[in-house]
């Protein structure tokens, strides 16, 4: 109870003098920060009692118009979408279960907003939404328990500090071990497929968790795990430009069976959220490790973003090679991810660079804070940002709010909060 207390106190008296923003900057965080705990305590509220939490909105799609974004012939690929949601459902909030792989980032976004606000209702709901994923923790199936259990109660520990989340988090980590195959070097991602063992980009985020599990406990053991995961992708799933293959399927020995994409435009494309968990994952392996060869990676791919994002307003279309419209989806989701990656980066690259890492981050982030992305209050199915793609060659979540975005964004709000301290 003390230290609830203490938490609360130390955070209304940032939130209430907000020195860390100056006053060139305290109008727009302020006004993000007010609008993601309001938006995040209506929609708490909504949806408590389902045991279910909020992922994003129903959509529709438009298949010549997924087909001119893939450069494809409608088709080649119609039988593969999904089936149009019924009329009124469209722009209606869609919840997901506590298995699918985003049930940590509504928690986690609690969890940020009341660190931020000390707002005493949101570490309520914190706490209520981090208790449903208690389960999770021996979910066999899948790598995605990282970022399910890192988000929700990896935040729930760095503000709370309680054994009973502790064993959580071991626990977790654990289950995602048992998937790690020391001849191959890797965490097999994904149980679905015909892959033989496929490893995606994306499972770099769930690095995070067998680094603290290292810390909890002391065993150097879900480190070194997490660490040849880190090399072994470096190895395979990057390209000479540092853009990185999405799908990288090994054989039993190790040996590379195929590089593909499961949710960007084509094979040899540059999906652009698996850019942004690429940057955001290295960056995390030279923050725990601190061998430089995980610095030089995010790096390299940091440079590679800056060059390949061609979006004006640096909120990146939903792939890096997408044919670019007026209509193009942007991924506010990705933008909000680099945006994270690139503060804590620029803490880590002295001079001119770091500094040019986080003034990239610091336009996306007032990009994000604008009202072309943020959400008005009581609007947008009651998420905080905008604009976000989840799988567009799946006909899903096609611009549409996703609450991984709203994470990551109020992540970044925290990390660059911190840092102009
Ligand atoms: N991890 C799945 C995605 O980024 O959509």
């Amino acid at each position: 109870m003390k230290k609830h207390t203490l938490i609360l106190t130390t955070a209304a008296i940032a939130a209430i003098l907000c020195p860390s923003c100056g006053n060139d900057n305290r109008e727009w965080v302020d006004n993000a920060l007010d609008t993601a705990a309001y938006q995040l305590d209506m929609t708490a509220k909504k949806v408590e009692g389902t045991g279910f939490i909020p992922r994003t909105v129903w959509t529709g799609y438009d298949v010549d118009f997924l087909a001119s974004q893939l450069e494809k012939d409608p088709s080649e690929f119609v039988d593969s979408l999904w089936a149009n949601p019924p009329a009124d459902s469209l722009g209606r909030l869609k919840l997901g279960g506590i298995y699918d792989w985003t049930s940590g980032f509504f928690p986690g976004s609690l969890w940020y907003a009341y660190e931020l606000t000390g707002k005493e209702n949101l570490r309520k709901e914190a706490e209520h939404y981090t208790n449903l994923l208690y389960p999770v923790r021996n979910y066999k199936v899948t790598h995605d328990i990282g970022f399910m259990i890192n988000c929700s109660y990896g935040n729930a520990l760095r503000l709370t500090h309680n054994d009973t989340i502790k064993n959580v988090i071991v626990e977790t980590a654990k289950t995602l071990c048992d998937r790690f195959d020391y001849r191959i070097g890797c965490i097999r991602s994904w149980d679905f497929g015909t892959w033989n063992f496929p490893v995606i980009i994306d499972n770099m985020m769930n690095l995070d968790l067998l680094f603290l599990a290292s810390k909890i406990t002391g065993d150097p053991g879900y480190k070194e795990i997490a660490a040849k995961h880190a090399m072994t992708t470096m190895k395979n799933h990057f390209r000479p430009d540092y853009t990185s293959y999405h799908v990288v399927s090994y054989n039993d020995d190790g040996t590379v069976e195929c590089r593909q994409t499961h949710q960007g435009k084509n094979d040899e494309s540059s999906w652009s959220r698996g850019q942004a968990w690429g940057v955001y994952g290295y960056t995390s392996c030279f923050r725990e490790t601190g061998d430089s060869v995980f610095l030089n990676q995010a790096v390299a791919i940091a440079d590679m973003i800056m060059k390949r994002n061609v979006a004006a307003d640096l909120i990146p279309y939903w792939d890096f090679d997408a044919p670019v419209t007026e209509e193009t989806p942007r991924d506010a989701s990705a933008a909000a991810v680099i945006a994270s990656a690139f503060i804590e980066l620029s803490t880590f690259v002295p001079g001119e660079k770091g500094k040019e890492y986080f003034t990239y981050a610091e336009n996306i982030l007032k990009t994000l804070s604008s009202e072309k992305y943020l959400a008005a209050k009581g609007e947008n199915a009651g998420f905080v940002l905008m604009h976000s793609t989840g799988s567009l060659p799946n006909g899903t979540e096609i611009d549409a709010p996703l609450n991984y975005a709203d994470y990551y964004y109020l992540e970044a709000l925290k990390r660059y909060i911190d840092l102009k301290k």
